[in-house]
């Protein structure tokens, strides 16, 4: 059983499902991204996880390990999180746990911790007003944290943010992983890549590909060869259209991306092809596609 589990989970706005049917299983103690691009209903899913939005039809349920409520047991910062500026980040670290119940004493202790744990100790006195983007985003987490919830969602943690901040939010995240189970949205599969165990792909509110990080990566690695060309590439590509090692091509004016099923076969034939040799190769490069070649086939339009 997943921590958190769901099973055709709908949501439907003026007739039209922005999430559509999604069976999720997030398991404990990994970190999973929900990707998918703008629109997806990334958003919209992770407003019915933590019960922000009821579900149209659908059911969710949490690990039965853990009783009651399940707002309890999960933490979570929104994509637009809104802060008062005339705050220091201790005071709404303090504000946010006697909210979520704590005494005022329990509170500070925890805003100690907390505040620590996302590395902005020497800037708890300071007004959030003066804070960086990434520093935003790390009292977010801290705030999102004061519950020492099982499950931490993250919605787009790290798309709004420069370099620097971005870098921040990330280690910050790779540390939470440690102890917390976090789910989070991204529409940047690299930053799925560099933190995760387990990606769910969603498009138009349907899920799309499922499972392991490492596993995927593997199963849709594809042999490839770039080539390009001094001479226009497109009326010769038609010439192996039919050829048995080739799975998949994309041609664009002197170059040609040629996705096979055998590369020794393909580089053979290619590099004694007359007819391509007289459009003057520049580069012919073997290489695998990654998830992002996969990522841009199923979400692209
Ligand atoms: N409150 C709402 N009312 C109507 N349509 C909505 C509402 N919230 C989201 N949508 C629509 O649902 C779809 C998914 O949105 P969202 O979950 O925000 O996507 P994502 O977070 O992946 O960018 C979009 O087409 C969006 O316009
Ligand atoms: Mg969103």
């Amino acid at each position: 059983m997943g921590l958190i589990k769901t099973v055709g989970l709908t949501k439907t706005y003026n007739g039209t499902n922005a999430v559509d049917g999604i069976d999720l299983s997030i398991k404990e103690g990994v970190c999973t991204a929900l990707l998918g691009p703008n629109g997806a209903g990334k958003t919209t899913t992770l407003n019915m996880l933590t019960g922000l939005i009821n579900a149209t039809s659908g059911t969710i349920s949490f690990d039965d390990r853990y009783m009651g409520d399940r707002r309890k047991y999960i933490g979570y910062l929104p994509q637009y999180p809104k802060f008062y500026g005339w705050m220091t980040g201790e005071e709404y670290i303090i504000f946010s746990g006697q909210l979520a119940g704590l005494t005022k004493k329990e509170a500070l202790s925890r805003s100690d911790e907390l505040l620590s744990l996302v590395g902005l100790s020497e800037d708890k006195k300071k007004r959030v007003s003066g804070y960086s983007g990434g520093m935003k985003q790390r009292l977010g987490i801290a705030q999102s944290l004061i519950h020492s919830p099982k499950l931490l969602i993250l919605d787009e943690p790290v798309s709004a943010l420069d370099p620097i901040g971005r870098r921040e939010v990330l280690e910050l995240m790779k540390t939470l992983k440690e102890k917390t189970s976090i789910l989070f949205s991204t529409h940047v599969l690299h930053d799925a890549e560099e933190i995760c165990e387990e990606i769910f792909i969603i498009k138009k509110g349907k899920l799309i590909i499922e499972g392991d990080l490492v596993e995927l990566q593997r199963k849709y690695q594809k042999p490839t060869i770039y080539l390009n060309t001094e001479e226009p590439i497109e009326d010769w590509s038609t010439t192996i259209k039919q050829k048995e090692w080739l799975r998949h091509m994309d041609v664009k004016k002197n170059k040609i991306t040629v996705t096979v099923e055998d590369m020794d076969m393909a580089r053979e034939a290619l590099l004694t092809d007359e007819s391509l040799r007289k459009l003057k190769i520049n580069s012919f490069e073997v290489a695998k596609t990654t998830l992002e070649d996969l990522f841009m086939e199923v979400t692209g339009k």
